[in-house]
């Protein structure tokens, strides 16, 4: 792999042909992801000094590509959005061949392990292994640390440029209390002087360089202490650099390294091996193609920014087996015209979310700047919520999502309809799940001997004269639930209350949750309540894409 060409500093002049519609599109979701994911449509206005209506048109177009979602007068970043920071990860490959290592040394050690990429003059995660106990900071993929105050930041800093150091020597002057980094908290205390600064950054790249490892003693907040070694590719270059993180009631700087580093070096070599891996063939990519675009535009007319839209298309031409592309590949991928691409890709170029080299182009780390850390941090709750809404909305009914709690099914999401139930289903509530429809979809998933485990470990009741409590036939229930995709549940959990669910599925087809409607028994016949299907599952099925883009390299935890 040749190398990449740095990217210009953020003030370098823009090209002749950047594409002005893209560089706002793109500064909007900055200032977004920057806010943790959601923002004021006027503090947009203000922090971009674009007029109201160019927002407005920005945010419309990035509503109708599924990033964003307006909610009255606040835009909230949508976990479509990933998929640009999904197609960066597939490209470097990083975390599909060297995560489960990752993870085994986290197991081994019982301790947080990471991977970061160098970034500028700051790091970027691009894996986390967690176990979190004393610290109150856990960082989540995409989130960029300052260089300095991180233990693989002397790795990287010992191979830095001139123009690098210059760079960061620059940043520390006009950002001494690290602004421009929201994942960490601020610098406190009094300023250290610029010299200084410089010498302690010196003096650890100079022993990294030397020991082949480096430390954290605190760098980000007390009691946090790391220590990282830097895993190389074929040639020899530094890809990334895996740290083992403790906290100091467990361990100081010193006594973690004495411990970890054993271990830690044999996994670099293990990682390193698997960097010697062919990398996959070329795959076909790119599912949103120009005619996508040109639709749009029809529909929505100037509200639709179409170079907005193509530009960030070409964002979702990498992926995996596709790290780097030539023009004509990216064009082919994206059915734009070459010149149109070309356009796209020399801004993007410019703005350093994608590096180029040779004829080809490449995804840099900072497409994770697109919103990946504070979608990362949503909740399988939290990504259900406005489908729910969508479907409560539509039906006129309460749209509920749950998930499996030993005997009980558990409510995490809930959208209530305006009329009043007779059972008050809050967010949390636990219910027999033999007797609901969504603990029934959710059983009917289990593999079977865990199914039928669950089968003899309730004990049904007869909470309503229809309640259905022998093991043979709750049994056969669950295997139409399983033939049929869902479940309906009349009045066997309390009178005059019907209600019909489906799963929703993990990646792994895994049953992971299950979203309902329930009624009263007088709104409709049963005909009517089967009628809800379609919707039912079309909200699953939303749901369902949110989950796999969001869960393709983070992990989603249900609340
Ligand atoms: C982390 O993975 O959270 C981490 C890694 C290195 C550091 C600090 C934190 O220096």
């Amino acid at each position: 792999m040749p190398a990449i060409a740095h990217a210009p500093s953020a003030d370098a002049a823009a090209p002749a042909e950047a594409v002005g519609p893209l560089t706002r599109g793109l500064a909007v979701l900055r200032l977004l992801t920057d806010a943790g994911g959601r923002l004021g449509l006027s503090e947009l206005v203000r922090e971009t000094g674009l007029a109201r209506s160019t927002v407005d048109r920005i945010a419309s177009t990035l509503e109708r590509m599924g990033y964003l979602r307006v909610e009255g007068s606040a835009a909230a970043l949508a976990p479509r959005l990933m998929e640009l920071g999904n197609a960066y990860l597939s490209a470097v490959r990083l975390p599909d061949l060297l995560g489960p290592h990752a993870t085994r040394l986290a197991d081994l050690l019982d301790e947080s392990v990471s991977l970061a990429v160098p970034d500028g003059d700051g790091i970027r995660f691009v894996h986390q292994a967690t176990r979190r106990r004393a610290l109150s900071l856990s960082f989540r993929i995409g989130d960029r640390l300052p260089i300095e105050r991180t233990a693989p930041g002397p790795l990287f800093a010992a191979e830095w440029t001139e123009a690098a150091w210059a760079a960061w020597r620059e940043r520390r002057a006009v950002d001494p209390e690290d602004r421009g980094f929201p994942a960490v908290p601020p610098r406190s205390g009094a300023p250290v002087s610029d010299l200084s600064d410089l010498a302690d950054l010196v003096d650890r790249a100079a022993e990294a360089a030397q020991r082949g490892w480096a430390a954290d003693d605190q760098l980000i907040e007390p009691g946090l202490v790391a220590i990282a070694l830097p895993v190389r590719d074929l040639v020899g270059r530094q890809v990334c650099a895996v740290s083992v993180v403790s906290h100091t009631s467990r361990h100081s700087a010193a006594s973690l390294a004495e411990t970890a580093l054993p271990r830690l070096r044999e996994t670099v070599a293990l990682m390193e091996a698997e960097l010697g891996r062919p990398t996959p063939p070329l795959t076909p990519s790119a599912e949103r193609p120009a005619e996508w675009s040109r639709q749009s535009k029809q529909e929505l007319g100037a509200e639709f920014v179409e170079s907005l839209a193509r530009g960030l298309t070409v964002l979702t031409a990498f992926g995996e087996g596709r790290a780097e592309l030539p023009l004509t590949a990216v064009a082919e991928a994206t059915g734009l015209p070459r010149a149109t691409a070309r356009r796209a890709l020399l801004t993007l170029q410019h703005l350093g979310y994608v590096a180029a080299a040779e004829r080809c182009f490449a995804p840099t780390p900072q497409m994770l700047a697109l919103g990946f850390a504070p979608l990362s941090r949503l909740s399988l709750a939290q990504i259900a919520e406005p489908h729910l809404a969508a479907l409560a909305a539509r039906v006129h009914d309460s749209a509920s999502l749950a998930v499996l709690a030993g005997d009980d099914i558990q409510y995490i999401a809930r959208v209530a309809a305006t009329r009043v139930m007779s059972v008050d289903l809050r967010v949390g509530t636990r219910l027999p799940a033999y007797a609901t429809s969504m603990g029934r979809v959710l059983l009917a998933g289990l593999p079977p001997e865990q199914r039928a485990a669950r089968l003899a470990s309730a004990d049904p009741q007869p909470l309503t004269r229809r309640t259905v409590t022998s093991a043979a036939a709750l049994a056969a229930l669950l295997d139409q639930a399983a033939d049929e995709g869902h479940a309906l549940v009349d009045e066997e959990l309390e009178d005059g209350l019907r209600a019909i669910a489906v799963p929703v599925r993990d990646r792994d087809g895994r049953a992971v949750a299950a979203v309902n409607v329930s009624m009263h028994a007088a709104r409709r016949s049963l005909a009517d309540c089967r009628a809800l299907l379609p919707a039912l599952r079309a909200t699953a099925a939303a749901v369902e894409t949110d989950l796999h883009t969001a869960g393709r390299y983070a992990r989603v935890e249900p609340v």
